[in-house]
């Protein structure tokens, strides 16, 4: 009776205990991020149900970071953000005519002369002056306007040797191709497409981002708005890594679609290797910028566009050759006219 007694007891301690540390962990959490959450306003239901969110996200986070993998996963500013929030920072959707955009694979183009190139152990333009730094797409679904503006500005900045930042949000605002929405989705390869049909994309500086669908505000006779101009675009071999680092090498940095999974919002650091990602619908585009091997494990260096507060400064290590998340499925390269 009396060790049932000094159970109990134990039991209720450390319950108390544990949602004590829990809290004081919400506590800290809201500060380090700035969250202001007001307990008075509501009857604090917001307040509860944040917490709630970054509770369940506390748990997944631990309990993968006790087991054997070969990445970690830690609390950012997303820990707190319920699912549908989530939702809003991708944006990709295929184009709806073809699922594989075969049609549009180089029949002879750059495999003719890739004789001529070597591939290094390891290549990162993440310090390259001709790749702007990390943006930050916020809750819009623009993630396909953002993965076809970095490889442009990346290719316009090789041929001038200047950088430049193109406006994304030109792209939001202005093309309206099937499959491109605003905030609602699109596909960077009908972007490049839109982009060389209306002669150009225009200086950031000029068009900046609001993270919201407007009015087209694009004047294509307004010369000096234009930061770049698409000279030609292609599909690389799907599923072939080899035929990726052929035109990373050869072009810069190339759009890729991938499927996003819960984990990878709380992607902290090493090679991300989520399985359940693999054979899913891709749903957010962003763009490859190099590989290398850590601990003997291949992987690719890849721009997110959630700000540098998100993963390693803004980039993701994910696993190469292996087709993680599809990253291998819809690789695709641009071309700035001089
Ligand atoms: C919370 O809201 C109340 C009522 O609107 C306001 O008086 C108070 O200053 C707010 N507190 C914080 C911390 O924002
Ligand atoms: C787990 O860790 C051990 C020791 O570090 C290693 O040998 C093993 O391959 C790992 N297993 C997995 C599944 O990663
Ligand atoms: C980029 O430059 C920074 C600052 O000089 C350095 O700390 C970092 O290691 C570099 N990253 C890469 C991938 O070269
Ligand atoms: C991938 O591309 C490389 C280089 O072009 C080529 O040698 C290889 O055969 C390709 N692999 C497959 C599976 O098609």
């Amino acid at each position: 009776m009396k060790v049932l007694f000094v159970s109990v007891i134990l039991v209720i301690v450390i319950a108390i205990k544990g949602q004590s540390e829990a809290t004081a962990e919400w506590k800290e959490y809201k500060t380090k991020h700035s969250k202001n959450y007001n307990e008075t306003v509501d009857g604090g239901k917001q307040e509860k149900m944040r917490k709630q969110v970054f509770l369940n996200k506390e748990a997944k986070i631990k309990k993968h970071n006790s087991g054997n993998s070969t990445y970690k996963l830690a609390h950012n500013k997303l820990s707190d953000r319920t699912e549908e929030e989530l939702n809003q920072l991708l944006g990709t959707v295929l184009p709806p005519l073809t699922s594989k955009p075969r049609s549009l694979i180089s029949k002879s183009g750059h495999r003719n002369d890739r004789k001529a190139i070597r591939i290094a152990a390891s290549l990162d333009y993440r310090n390259h002056s001709c790749l702007a730094a990390v943006k930050n797409q916020r809750s819009c679904g623009s993630c396909w306007a953002f993965s076809a503006i970095a490889p442009l500005e990346f290719s316009k900045c090789l041929k001038t040797k200047r950088a430049v930042v193109l406006s994304e949000q030109q792209l939001v605002d202005c093309d309206t191709a099937s499959t491109n929405m605003g905030c609602n989705g699109g596909w960077y390869a009908v972007a490049w497409k839109h982009l060389q049909q209306v002669g150009g994309s225009a200086k950031e500086a000029l068009y900046p981002y609001t993270a919201k669908k407007n009015t087209c505000n694009f004047c294509s006779k307004c010369a000096c708005k234009i930061g770049a101009k698409v000279s030609s675009f292609d599909y690389v071999e799907a599923e072939n890594a080899t035929e990726m680092q052929i035109a990373l090498t050869k072009y810069g940095p190339l759009a890729v679609a991938i499927t996003v999974v819960g984990s990878f919002y709380s992607y902290s650091s090493g090679v991300y290797d989520d399985p359940a990602c693999d054979g899913k619908d891709v749903n957010h585009g962003v763009v490859v910028v190099g590989w290398g091997v850590l601990n003997s494990i291949n992987y690719w260096v890849v721009r997110n566009t959630w700000g540098t507060n998100w993963g390693i400064g803004g980039y993701i290590l994910m696993k190469r050759g292996v087709n993680k998340c599809s990253v291998e499925t819809y690789p695709a390269y641009v071309v700035a006219a001089a």
